[in-house]
């Protein structure tokens, strides 16, 4: 993958500047690097929607100064003009505080991973709303989108995870930004995925986010508000979804579900009315082990429920590796299919 692809694929998602894979100072001052690093990065008239002032300042100071650091002759070498007027006009901007910043919500763009490597392939891409400063931010765990559910998109981007949800009903528990639910209802060839949240703060970021994701016809997205526990509500956008049989999926998702033992029950039984109710046959679920216990109940409970469980056979790359939807893997990240009973095991 060439360097600056992938430097740019992290700049759109925000990555912090210090863990930007940014190329040599030789590199990066090549006439040719830095016209791609102005018109792939700093072009104000072109590129939307652009990381926030304070980001792209930190993030160009970086570049800067190590440019300056590679150049020799002062002659022969310099700093294009493009990317110095992008400079003096970052300096100059009012910049919110860290942390007004931390609370405001920006607009993130997400690349996928390219497949094995390639840099052919079409850019796939979604853009979400988010506070990524902040772990809480109205209340909710919501507003920023998670390591398990870059995990679970990397999975779904790749041959075998796009196949489970390709044609099918898809259903997305708990998410957050929509992240998940976005990259399958653009590029996944999903039939439909209605994007559950409790908080409908959430739904209606991913509402407003649905139309930047879209690019001509309409994207098969349902956000909608839903409280596990509680029955699904079937009118209104969701009523153009409920056939003779009600509203049938065939795949449910959740990322990052289980950070607390206390949710488990609940989830439990959610899936269980998933899997008796809504014609649910596999529940995907992307877990960050912060606790192995906690995760460890709810494998325990699905067991207890007659569930089959499979772990699958997907490792996030390492970071270094990572090609996309950029993620740290310093805790480790499984993704399970827990299916309708052991008799559904695959
Ligand atoms: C840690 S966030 C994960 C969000 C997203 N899946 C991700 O990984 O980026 C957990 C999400 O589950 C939602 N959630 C928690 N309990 C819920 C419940 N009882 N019913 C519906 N959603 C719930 C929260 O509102 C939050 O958006």
């Amino acid at each position: 993958m060439s360097d600056i692809h992938k430097l740019v694929a992290q700049y759109f998602q925000l990555v912090d500047p210090q863990h930007l894979a940014l190329p040599d100072g030789a590199v990066l001052v090549q006439p040719s690097v830095q016209t791609a690093l102005y018109e792939r990065m700093f072009n104000e008239s072109t590129l939307s929607p652009l990381p926030p002032a304070n980001y792209r300042e930190r993030v160009l100071k970086l570049i800067l100064s190590r440019m300056e650091n590679s150049l020799k002759d002062p002659e022969e070498d310099e700093i294009q003009d493009d990317l110095m007027n992008s400079w003096s006009s970052l300096v100059a901007q009012p910049k919110a505080s860290a942390l007004e910043q931390a609370q405001k919500l920006s607009h993130i763009k997400y690349i996928a991973p390219t497949s094995a490597g390639e840099l052919n392939d079409p850019e796939r891409s979604v853009i979400t709303s988010e506070s990524r400063g902040l772990i809480l931010s109205a209340g909710t765990t919501g507003f920023r989108t998670w390591e398990a559910a870059l995990h679970q998109a990397s999975f779904l981007a790749s041959a075998v995870g796009e196949a489970l949800v390709h044609g099918k009903r898809v259903l997305e528990l708990g998410a957050g930004t929509g992240l998940v639910s976005l990259f399958c209802a653009r590029y996944l060839g999903v039939q439909s995925v209605v994007a559950t949240d409790r908080e409908l703060a959430l739904i209606d970021n991913m509402r407003a986010c649905v139309s930047l994701n879209q690019s001509g016809a309409s994207l098969p997205i349902y956000p909608a508000v839903w409280e596990w526990g509680t029955p699904l509500d079937t009118t209104g956008d969701l009523a153009e979804l409920v056939s003779d049989a009600g509203l049938q999926f065939d795949v449910a998702l959740g990322a990052d579900l289980v950070y607390d033992a206390d949710l488990v029950p609940l989830l439990l039984k959610t899936v269980r009315d998933l899997f008796e109710n809504y014609g649910v046959e596999h529940f995907i679920i992307s877990a960050t082990l912060r606790n192995e216990d906690t995760f460890r109940t709810f494998l325990t409970g699905c067991e207890t429920n007659s569930f089959a469980v499979d772990m699958l056979p997907f490792e996030s790359a390492p970071t270094e590796d990572q090609t996309g939807f950029f993620h740290t893997t310093s805790i480790p990240i499984r993704t399970y299919c827990i299916s309708r009973s052991m008799s559904g095991a695959h």
